[in-house]
């Protein structure tokens, strides 16, 4: 059964942009797209490396250590040096609140 817990108001998040949160699974990387917004646990495949900082050219983000690139929506890896996809958090979008699972 999912846990959701309040990780950021809606409105505090603009389009296209990424906000790191905690939360009791850690650090998470909240994406928003237009209505839709995506969690990620904010730690690179390659080698750990906080995706927080990185750039996002479009749909995707770029890790600022050593450039591996992740698709925003899903998590999958799209160029090395990282060859594994970010471990996606359950979002979903409550009375104002942007929620993840913490279980
Ligand atoms: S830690 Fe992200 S590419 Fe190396």
């Amino acid at each position: 059964m999912a846990t959701w817990m309040n990780v950021l108001e809606i409105d505090a998040l603009r389009d296209g942009c990424h906000q790191v949160v905690m939360s009791p699974v850690g650090a998470v990387i909240l994406f928003r797209r237009g209505e839709d917004f995506f969690a990620m646990k904010d730690m690179c495949t390659h080698d750990g490396g906080e995706l927080g900082s990185g750039v996002c050219e479009g749909d995707e983000i770029v890790c600022p250590r050593h450039g591996a690139r992740f698709c925003v929506r899903s998590g999958a890896v799209l160029s090395a040096p990282a060859y594994e996809d970010l471990e996606a958090c359950p979002v979903q979008l409550r009375e104002g609140w942007v929620q993840i699972d913490v279980d």
